[in-house]
């Protein structure tokens, strides 16, 4: 049987490819999109999770709108020089027809969950503002939800929207350190593997030459967050392939490499956001930060090349 997820996006250029490879999956039965700020605001991230299921002709799935700043503090905007304006690589998609439900995103988590106990996964691929919600909502989710897979931190290496924190755990680590310490099965698919999954132009060549609308759409929005990547990091081709990563996990855990560690996440100075793993200590010198801290099951080596066919698979 397809296994139940919702996925919480800020799409988001890599947001939309991960959605349609879910869409595409038949292991995988997508119940709801959740929509939060990030790599753009909240309301444009929910026009663009309503364009994206009109384009896959999948409007029977509900979209629910989302927190529009972070657990602390006003969110600190988009990034259209990564998504562009419309986070869509300014594609100048045409406005959706159909609404959002009427249900705020972390009530509709949490009404999900605990009508399906053990049957449902979170697939957080933007800031875990909405999760926390949904917890401080109603605590007993923990218990009840099947797996948590996100895409977000860097455990053992930099990050990426600052030297020290990747861009969705940089967006709410308040959040995410109630996400990570909530006791219930997680997994972080963060830079230590995505940054490691490279779709170079020939990989890209495939979506452009298929006649697939949903290949197509990917085709047309991935131009200008190409150009960043090749920007950003001189000599590289091509792009990363982020939140699609936290999507193969929940396909097949077997492309990825794991370590379990208690994990704190900084929420202060310079290295605000930054995932920190209770590596280098033993059980005995264990800070008292991290002791009595769930183990979390991070992701640190990937199989790059089966994971960019297998999406490509599914899409062209
Ligand atoms: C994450 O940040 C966003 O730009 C992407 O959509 C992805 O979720 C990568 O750090
Ligand atoms: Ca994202």
């Amino acid at each position: 049987m397809a296994r139940k997820i919702i996925i919480d996006t800020d799409p988001g250029v890599d947001d939309a490819m991960a959605i349609f490879f879910a869409l595409r999956s038949p292991e995988l039965d997508v119940i709801g999109l959740t929509t939060v700020f990030g790599n753009v605001h909240t309301d444009l991230a929910t026009t663009n999770a309503l364009r994206l299921l009109e384009i896959a002709g999948r409007t029977d799935i509900p979209v629910a709108k989302g927190a529009d700043d972070p657990l602390a503090g006003p969110f600190k905007g988009p990034v259209p020089f990564v998504h562009g304006d419309d986070g869509q690589g300014n594609a100048n998609l045409p406005a959706p027809r159909s609404r959002p439900i009427d249900q705020p995103a972390a009530a509709f988590i949490v009404e999900q969950i605990m009508a399906a106990p053990g049957e449902i996964t979170l697939v957080p691929i933007g800031p875990l503002t909405n999760i926390a919600l949904a917890l401080r909502l109603e605590p007993r989710i923990a218990q009840h939800v099947k797996e948590v897979v996100l895409m977000g931190g860097n455990a053992l290496c930099p990050g990426n929207a600052t030297p020290a924190a990747e861009a969705n755990i940089h967006n709410d680590p308040e959040a995410a350190d109630v996400v990570f310490g909530a006791g219930w099965p997680v997994t972080m698919v963060g830079l230590d593997v995505t940054h490691q999954v490279n779709m170079t132009p020939e990989h890209l060549a495939r979506y452009a030459a298929s006649d697939d609308p949903l290949a197509q759409h990917i085709a047309r929005i991935i131009p200008h967050y190409r150009a960043y990547f090749e920007r950003a990091n001189p000599g590289m081709r091509g792009i990363y392939v982020h939140d699609s990563s936290a999507i193969a996990y929940v396909i097949d855990p077997t492309l990825f490499e794991t370590r379990q560690w208690p994990l704190r996440v900084e929420t202060q100075g310079v290295s605000r956001g930054k995932t920190w793993p209770a590596v280098g200590t033993g059980a005995e010198q264990l800070p008292a930060a991290w002791r009595n801290r769930p183990p979390v099951n991070v992701c640190v080596g990937v199989d790059a090349e089966r994971l960019i066919a297998l999406e490509a698979g599914r899409l062209t």
